[in-house]
């Protein structure tokens, strides 16, 4: 994908919709801080200076040491260890909260409650009604929330939607493999920091959510949590999703396959060469009479391996290059907060099904933003 072109069609009705009330009235450049600067949020340090349109203004880690390593870098901007002098200081526009998953939360409330823009990391909050109610916050204000689930802003991903749009077939099934050695993060599990990726990709490929899920997990290095985990997800339509997670592999994938009835879709993101291939192979059951009692025909169909064209592109600039297109025009982002309340919703029954040993737990579809969806599709 080239660096400026825009993005894929948005995953969900409301994203790219402008926000009710929304008032763009921003500084050019957009003035951004970082609270989290630790292996990923460097990341967006680096990124929010090197686009034109947007200057680190500020940037807030509890370590004093991580503070000083960017001071050198970072010359006339506001260095604090307190997230609350981010809060209040009038001259940030925008903040990217990169801290622990459990600490996303309260300090990306008390930003929505000052009046700021928030990117967070993902997942969006280890709560589904704590994810409701940053939902809420946000609209009231009226403020740009997105999650940062980096993934749907990866050219091979968008690649994959597009040929998962076209063509006659459907979809069967999708899975994921997720796995490496760690890194092993102390606040959540492995479901908990790696699936949400494959869930945003699922959703955002399906255009809709799970009604089901079950899920185990193990904890294999004798950890507090679990470090692997395998989900079964069930869509709409009875396609079904599954999902392998592990920070105990010693084989690092980063994999996601479409299996329709007329082509086997494969993004595989450790592949540089081949990021993306596509086998027009299938198979589908045949609209006719039984050869026997119990024996259907079958069409198998077998054609061309295509691996396409990809404009290398970096996921994380593109994803905050449309943070900065939202906040400057007042627009929902493709990975909002009602999409990061959906990943959050899958992830809690995950934790139900594992405490039920692997039971079907449906995933529920309750609360405020529910409300919200449904009045704003009714508008639509
Ligand atoms: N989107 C992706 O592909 C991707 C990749 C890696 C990590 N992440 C997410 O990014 C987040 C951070 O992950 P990481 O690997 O950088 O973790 P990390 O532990 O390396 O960094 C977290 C940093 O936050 C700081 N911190 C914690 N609480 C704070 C607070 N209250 N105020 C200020 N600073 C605070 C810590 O000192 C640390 O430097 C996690 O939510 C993780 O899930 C996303």
């Amino acid at each position: 994908m080239n660096s400026q072109a825009p993005l894929v069609a948005p995953a969900s009705l409301n994203a790219g919709r402008i926000m009710a009330n929304a008032k763009p009235a921003v500084a050019t450049p957009i003035r951004i801080a970082i609270i989290g600067c630790g292996y990923w949020g460097m990341n967006y340090v680096r990124i929010f200076n090197e686009l034109h349109d947007s200057r680190v203004v500020a940037v807030c880690d509890q370590r004093r040491q991580r503070l000083q390593e960017l001071a050198a870098h970072l010359q006339g901007a506001f260095l604090t260890t307190d997230s609350g002098e981010v809060v209040s200081r009038p001259e940030i526009d925008a903040v990217v909260v990169c801290t622990e998953a459990t600490m996303h939360y309260g300090i990306t409330r008390s930003l929505l409650l000052a009046g700021k823009h928030v990117l967070v990391e993902k997942p969006l909050t280890t709560t589904v009604a704590e994810a409701e109610e940053l939902i809420a916050v946000a609209d009231a204000r009226p403020a740009v929330l997105m999650v940062g689930h980096t993934f749907l802003f990866n050219a091979g991903i968008q690649k994959l939607k597009e040929y998962n749009q076209t063509g006659d077939g459907h979809v069967y099934y999708v899975y994921a493999r997720r796995t490496n050695l760690g890194p092993i993060r102390r606040d959540v599990n492995a479901l908990w920091d790696l699936a949400p990726h494959d869930v945003a990709i699922f959703n955002y490929l399906l255009d809709s959510t799970p009604e089901w899920v079950s899920a185990v997990g193990a904890k294999v290095l004798r950890n507090c949590r679990e470090d692997v985990g395998f989900i079964t997800l069930g869509y709409p339509g009875g396609v079904l999703g599954h999902i392998q997670v592990s920070w105990a592999d010693p084989n690092k994938a980063r994999e996601v396959v479409i299996v329709r009835s007329d082509r086997r879709i494969v993004f595989n993101d450790l592949n540089g060469l081949e990021q993306v291939r596509v086998f027009e192979k299938g198979v589908s059951a045949v609209e006719s009479e039984p050869l026997n009692y119990g024996e259907l025909r079958f069409q198998i169909r077998d054609g061309d391996i295509i691996s396409p064209h990809i404009e290398p592109s970096e996921p994380l600039k593109n994803q905050c290059r449309h943070f900065l297109e939202c906040v400057r025009l007042g627009r929902r982002p493709i990975s909002g907060g009602l999409e990061g309340r959906n990943v959050v919703r899958v992830l809690e029954a995950v934790n139900r099904s594992i405490e039920l040993k692997g039971l079907q737990v449906q995933v529920e579809r309750n609360g405020y933003a529910h409300h919200l969806e449904r009045d704003r599709d009714s508008v639509s």
